[in-house]
């Protein structure tokens, strides 16, 4: 078997008969040239399949750069479908997407930030909830400054800005306001012994659903009971266990639940089903996110604006203008997973 031996930009010069030199700058967009050289080139280019050396222009800086996108998990969908709004609007703008995960080691975050220096990455978007403390903010400082110093920007999304002096962009949605909503729905129902299943405190998502909840709750002149905030995280698994813990220490002291996002709904339903309680005959559950399965379960949740988030994040990057902190709204879908309270 013989192998062809790679087309250079050398053969791609000899066949259009002009220089090296006027390939590339036909290639590279960068300089005018002739029509009639640009055709040549272009033939010579199609004729030859020529594919030029990603390398070597990222080099000569005349390719744009890569839109990257670092999340725990692929696996996830509020993960799953941010990316996927990134990536839609990073081939509308032309640009490769590169989708790192990390599973939230931040280890393999910094390797990461790293590689997308040397690989010229024009805008990298960190996604996904974090503990906010002092070495978070220090770390994503770091990154925002060795970032900008390679002309390339960072854009945390569905995190909470950094605060004055760090050049970073934020694309963030109102989960304060979701929570409030669909907490009031079930107020509004006559729900008012509600669990609160997804407490995690100093986590920035967790933290800022579950003052919605309080919130919501105070309004209605229902005293927040410290008793009915459960501790899980954002899996169905840890939905799953935490509500199984609770149901095996006696009957529910709770008409309903506000799980902190679907996951942990879809495990909690489970947990339910497994001690004989109906949805929502015997207990309104609902949910935060919107992603799959909460359609198939029938539950009633707060909808996140996933793609946009993912979509305005890359359009934040690219317009290379400071940006104050942008907000997405979020709005509740009512399903099938709540009812009235019957006195
Ligand atoms: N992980 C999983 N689900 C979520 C998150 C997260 O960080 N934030 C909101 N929903």
């Amino acid at each position: 078997m013989t192998r062809t031996r790679r087309v250079t930009i050398r053969d791609v010069a000899v066949r259009a008969g002009v220089s090296v030199a006027t390939v590339s700058r036909v290639l590279g967009g960068d300089y005018p040239v002739l029509p009639a050289t640009r055709n040549k080139v272009m033939r010579a280019v199609r004729e030859l399949d020529y594919v030029p050396n990603a390398h070597a222009r990222a080099l000569s800086a005349s390719l744009p750069g890569a839109v990257a996108i670092v999340v725990n998990s692929v696996a996830v969908p509020y993960y799953a479908y941010i990316a996927q709004g990134v990536e839609e609007q990073a081939a509308l703008e032309g640009r490769l997407s590169l989708i790192c995960t990390t599973g939230g080691d931040t280890g393999r975050e910094l390797a990461i930030m790293q590689m997308m220096r040397e690989q010229r990455a024009e805008a990298v978007i960190l996604v996904g909830s974090v503990i906010v403390d002092e070495e978070y903010r220090q770390r994503m400082a770091e990154y925002a400054h060795s970032l900008d110093a390679a002309g390339s920007r960072l854009v945390l999304c569905g995190r909470p800005p950094l605060g004055e002096g760090v050049p970073a962009l934020v694309v963030g949605f109102d989960n304060t306001g979701g929570a409030y909503a669909v907490t009031a729905h079930l107020l509004s129902a006559g729900h008012r012994r509600i669990l609160y299943l997804g407490l995690r405190p100093g986590h920035s998502t967790s933290d800022s659903r579950v003052a919605g909840y309080r919130r919501a709750l105070a309004d209605y002149g229902v005293p927040a009971d410290p008793a009915l905030e459960v501790k899980a995280d954002f899996s169905r698994e840890s939905g799953y266990a935490a509500l199984s813990r609770r149901l095996a220490e006696g009957p529910p002291d709770f008409t309903a639940i506000f799980a902190g996002n679907d996951l942990v709904a879809a495990g909690a339903i489970q947990a339910l089903r497994e001690h004989g309680l109906r949805v929502p005959d015997d207990i309104s559950i609902v949910g935060y996110d919107d992603v799959p399965p909460a359609a198939d379960l029938g539950l009633t949740t707060v909808h996140l604006p996933h793609d946009e988030l993912g979509r305005a994040a890359v359009r934040l990057a690219l317009a290379r203008e400071p940006a104050g902190p942008i907000t997405l709204g979020t709005h509740i879908v009512v399903r099938d997973s709540v009812r009235p309270v019957t006195p």
